[in-house]
């Protein structure tokens, strides 16, 4: 399996160009099966979550082809409406196909996705707006099923014990769009890439307005067409990249970035003393001293995102004093402390709630990815610490950051991506263990 090895010590210098959001595209492919003629998406990263929708979405009858950062879609048969779960475990979103499939095709047998690595997932509340809608659903053999004569537009309330839901916000959306009459969403969730699927879905002829507020109003319509749209930067990429250039006390320009979808990052960044200023279109990052310590909660949008947790504690590892970091949308999300500590890290985790003690120096280690995020937390501390960190299962990480190591290496970060068991005729034990 590959693995990156990464040289500590040096300072990131120069300039990162984000790339478009991983969590806006993947919605947004979705939502192209409810398009009669073709889409084009741009642009789409090159993840491989994207893969994994494109070859569910080639499953349902909907053709996905790239041409460079643009992705090509477009419904070519409604004949199979079944999302299988071998493709379904391995990406969490692919619940989005559930409501285009539920309002376009009248039927969907989607696999419950299950749990994964920073919590259980449940979809109990995508269920309840659908059914609100009219849809009846049940459960078969690991499956969702569902069919409705006709979706009818109705008062839904989308909150639950941790707050609203992204994609089950998708889901009701994109199910209401080709509704008959009129869908109010309660306690929507306001995240940047629910903006930017109702803008995709108002494109192609949707009549949704308020998104981006908990109360949204979808209008439903006879017909969708297909457009070109373009992606929105990833804000939660923008983000690792400045606390890249924070960690590595040096000196960082980010282009493609939107900053105000950032507010709550970068507000925190500037408490503890990390600059960040404006320069014509990006943004760039620096620190030349020791951060400071703070307390941090994650938040549904416009709070701090759960999704840049792991990548702020790497940074308070080495802060002048205590933190506190608490995880309020999944309290086991923090697969990355024990890794972090094997670096010299001083995490203690009570519940939801880490409190980190400032260390002066982390030491490379090997350690191992379990996530998304919490991979990029080790690929973060790793560029910050002294010596050499090899970080083992890097397949996480390529999920939903593209080309992460090229881009970092450009900025002068000593990082490798190697397969130390590739032609060696050996076994990697690390493929033994993930089976
Ligand atoms: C989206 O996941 C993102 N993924 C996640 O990013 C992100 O962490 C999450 O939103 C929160 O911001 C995509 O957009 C593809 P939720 P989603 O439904 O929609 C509970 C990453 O690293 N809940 O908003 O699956 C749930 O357990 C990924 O890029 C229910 O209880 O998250 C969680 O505690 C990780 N019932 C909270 O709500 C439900 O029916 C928020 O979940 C749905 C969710």
């Amino acid at each position: 399996m590959e693995q990156f090895v990464i040289r500590g010590g040096r300072r990131l210098r120069g300039q990162v160009s984000i790339s478009g959001s991983k969590n806006s595209a993947l919605p947004i492919m979705a939502a192209c099966l409810l398009a009669e003629g073709p889409c084009k998406l741009y642009p789409v990263p090159s993840l491989a979550d994207v893969d994994f929708l494109g070859e569910l979405l080639g499953e349902l009858g909907c053709q996905v082809s790239r041409e460079g950062s643009n992705l090509l879609l477009q419904v070519k048969s409604e004949s199979s409406s079944h999302a299988r779960y071998d493709i379904v475990r391995k990406m969490r979103a692919s619940i989005c196909v559930l409501g285009p499939l539920l309002a376009k095709r009248k039927y969907a047998r989607v696999a419950l996705p299950g749990g994964c690595s920073i919590g259980s997932r449940p979809v109990d509340i995508h269920l309840r707006g659908l059914r609100a809608l009219g849809a009846r659903i049940k459960l078969d053999s690991g499956d969702i099923v569902a069919d409705c004569d006709e979706l009818i537009g109705a008062e839904v309330f989308l909150g639950g014990p941790f707050g609203s839901t992204v994609t089950g916000t998708a889901n009701i959306m994109m199910a209401a769009a080709l509704a008959k009459g009129t869908t109010l969403i309660e306690c929507a969730a306001c995240e940047p890439e629910v903006q930017d699927l109702a803008a995709f879905l108002n494109a192609m002829g949707a009549r949704i307005s308020g998104a981006g507020s908990p109360r949204v109003t979808i209008e439903g319509v006879k017909k969708l067409t297909g457009v070109d749209y373009r992606i929105i930067p990833d804000r939660i990429e923008a983000g690792t990249f400045m606390i890249a250039a924070a960690i590595t006390n040096g000196e960082v320009k980010l282009e493609n970035v939107r900053v105000d979808h950032m507010m709550a990052v970068v507000d925190k960044l500037r408490e503890i003393g990390v600059i960040i200023e404006k320069n014509n279109g990006g943004v760039v990052v620096s620190s030349n001293r020791r951060i400071a310590a703070t307390d941090v909660t994650t938040q549904p949008y416009p709070g701090f995102p759960t999704d840049l947790q792991a990548q702020l504690m790497a940074l308070l590892c080495q802060a002048n004093g205590n933190s506190i970091l608490t995880e309020k949308i999944y309290p086991d999300r923090f697969l990355h402390v024990a890794e972090l500590g094997r670096m010299g890290a001083n995490i203690h985790k009570e519940g939801p709630t880490a409190i980190v003690t400032g260390v002066s120096e982390l030491v490379g280690a090997p350690v191992m990815a379990s996530d998304l995020r919490a991979s990029a937390a080790l690929v973060l501390a790793g560029m910050a610490a002294s010596g050499t960190t090899v970080i083992n299962r890097v397949y996480h990480i390529d999920r939903g950051y593209e080309s992460i190591e090229s881009k970092l290496a450009a900025l002068g970060a000593d990082i490798l991506r190697e397969d130390p068991y590739k032609n060696s005729g050996k076994l990697d034990p690390a493929t033994i263990a993930a089976e």
